[in-house]
């Protein structure tokens, strides 16, 4: 069987590269092109792009899903879907989803990879049902994570969970690129074994093994990867495009592309990808701290930020010790957005006020009370009532409590919105659909694209002030400067392969 291969380039490439920057004018003019290639399928839209399109890009993410659909009419389009959370970062009432898939299949989405950062499938259910009622396909996600707790059983488990709900296809995603290559061989052997889904991988290039994990999941049996144009591929991003089918030449997992029209759309994205130079991390090659602390890309750069705002970065190597303690208080969560932020943020808290859990953020507070859903094992009983006090946690499904919030959403929006479409979109980001809805109104047009290019300016003025300040302070990734190997990560390792 030939592999399918998903391309990246339009959400997760830029998303990992380029800070979610891409426009849509830059997106359209290869729309076509790609659409005669032959792909499984183009990711294009979802997770961070539809905040980032309303907030720094004055872009109304809907009108790009209807161009880009417009224009692709043979490949199926694919997006991220957060579970309850949608494109958003809080779980939003059962309505607001709904209607977010609803109109998502309208306006032109096929394919809905949907994932719970806990991997609670209560949290996918809402999403399921919708997906599914619109017309879409519905991917259901298991998120890879390396933890004590998290074993191929698990995966396995979850993975039949999935296709009982309903689900059209499944995804392993590997969102941090912590998977291996012999490990995906022997989770991905599993999973087909156990249910007779079509199974998509994701990964990313972080720790340097996605090429070769891309590999060993091709013999074990995956059906597509994902992957990304060659000019848009690797640091952070996914594997190449190219070179994959290059790989596959001849054998029978040959995806049959033809490389000289992918070489033509890696020169375009090579061209465009320079236009966002400002937003281009500084993590070209493989991060190889990533290997030895096992936390995704962003989540250290945002400890040392917080750190450094506070004056405390020299305590970083304390809150490394802490991360994992206060992972597994919480009952072990796969780190992803954003309880990758909620760990985070609460272990520089723990440390810098001298007590654990004197201080506790909101968001571990409502994690502590059930709110973001069952953690893979229950959280530490004794933590949970330091924060929770007299309060007694959830144990039912967060979205449950959640009272209806399309139609207050519609009211308060008022004129503003214009569509359903916009009544989403303020429904979720209340204040940032707004500033959109008004400059809109006030006639959108060329001087704000100015104001955009000073903006882009602007950061990349403070890109060049954070760099100078990393290169006066060392900063403690990569190289030898973190001496750092969780005890868990030797136990997580053992317990997977037992599993
Ligand atoms: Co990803």
């Amino acid at each position: 069987m030939p592999v399918g291969i998903t391309d990246t380039a339009m959400r997760d490439a830029h998303q990992s590269l380029l800070a979610t920057r891409m426009r849509t004018a830059d997106l359209l003019p290869i729309a076509e092109q790609m659409d005669e290639i032959g792909y499984h399928s183009l990711e294009v839209w979802g997770g961070a792009t539809f905040d980032t399109a309303l907030r720094y890009l004055k872009e109304d993410p809907w009108e790009r899903l209807r161009a880009l659909k417009s224009r692709i009419k043979k490949t199926p389009l694919q997006m991220l879907l957060r579970g309850q959370n949608a494109v958003g970062y809080r779980h939003y009432a059962d309505d607001v989803v709904e209607k977010f898939c609803e109109l998502s299949v309208q306006n032109g989405m096929d394919i809905f990879r949907i994932f719970d950062a806990v991997n609670d499938t209560r949290n996918m259910e809402t999403a399921f049902q919708a997906v599914r009622r619109a017309g879409g396909h519905v991917q259901g996600t298991v998120c890879y994570t390396i933890s004590p707790v998290f074993t191929i059983q698990t995966a396995v488990d979850m993975a039949r969970e999935l296709a009982q709900m309903g689900a059209d296809s499944l995804c392993l995603k590997d969102m941090a690129g912590l998977l291996d290559p012999m490990t995906a061989y022997d989770i991905i052997r599993a999973i087909k074994e156990a249910v007779s889904l079509p199974l998509a991988l994701h990964s990313h290039c972080t720790s340097g093994m996605a090429d070769m994990v891309y590999i060993k999941a091709i013999e074990a049996g995956i059906d597509s990867v994902d992957t990304a144009i060659s000019s848009m591929s690797h640091g952070t991003s996914q594997p190449p495009t190219e070179s994959l089918v290059a790989t596959l030449r001849g054998t029978r997992w040959d995806p049959k592309l033809d490389l000289q029209r992918l070489t033509d759309i890696a020169e375009y994205f090579a061209k465009v990808r320079r236009k966002y130079a400002a937003f281009e991390s500084n993590i070209f090659g493989v991060d190889a701290a990533v290997l030895i602390h096992q936390m995704p890309g962003g989540m250290i750069s945002n400890m040392v930020n917080q750190l450094r705002e506070q004056g405390a970065e020299s305590r970083l190597p304390e809150v490394l010790d802490e991360m994992p303690r206060v992972r597994e208080d919480l009952g072990f969560p796969p780190l992803v957005t954003p309880t990758s932020q909620i760990v985070g943020a609460q272990s520089v808290l723990n440390v810098l006020m001298g007590e654990r859990y004197k201080v506790v953020s909101n968001e571990v507070r409502q994690y502590l009370a059930g709110f973001y859903g069952r953690p893979p094992v229950p959280v530490n009983s004794e933590v949970q009532r330091k924060v929770l006090g007299d309060r007694v946690a959830i144990t039912d499904r967060p979205a449950d409590h959640i009272a209806p919030e399309l139609e207050k959403a519609r009211a308060d929006a008022g004129a503003h919105a214009q569509s359903d479409e916009d009544v989403v979109s303020y429904a979720m980001f209340p204040q940032v659909a707004k500033d959109f809805f008004e400059w809109r109104a006030a006639g959108g047009g060329p001087e704000k694209e100015i104001v955009a290019a000073i903006a882009a300016a602007l950061t990349a003025e403070q890109r060049r002030a954070q760099t100078a300040a990393q290169e006066t302070t060392p900063a403690p990734r990569g190289g030898g400067g973190i001496q750092y190997l969780p005890t868990w990560r030797v136990a997580g390792r053992q317990r997977l392969q037992r599993g």
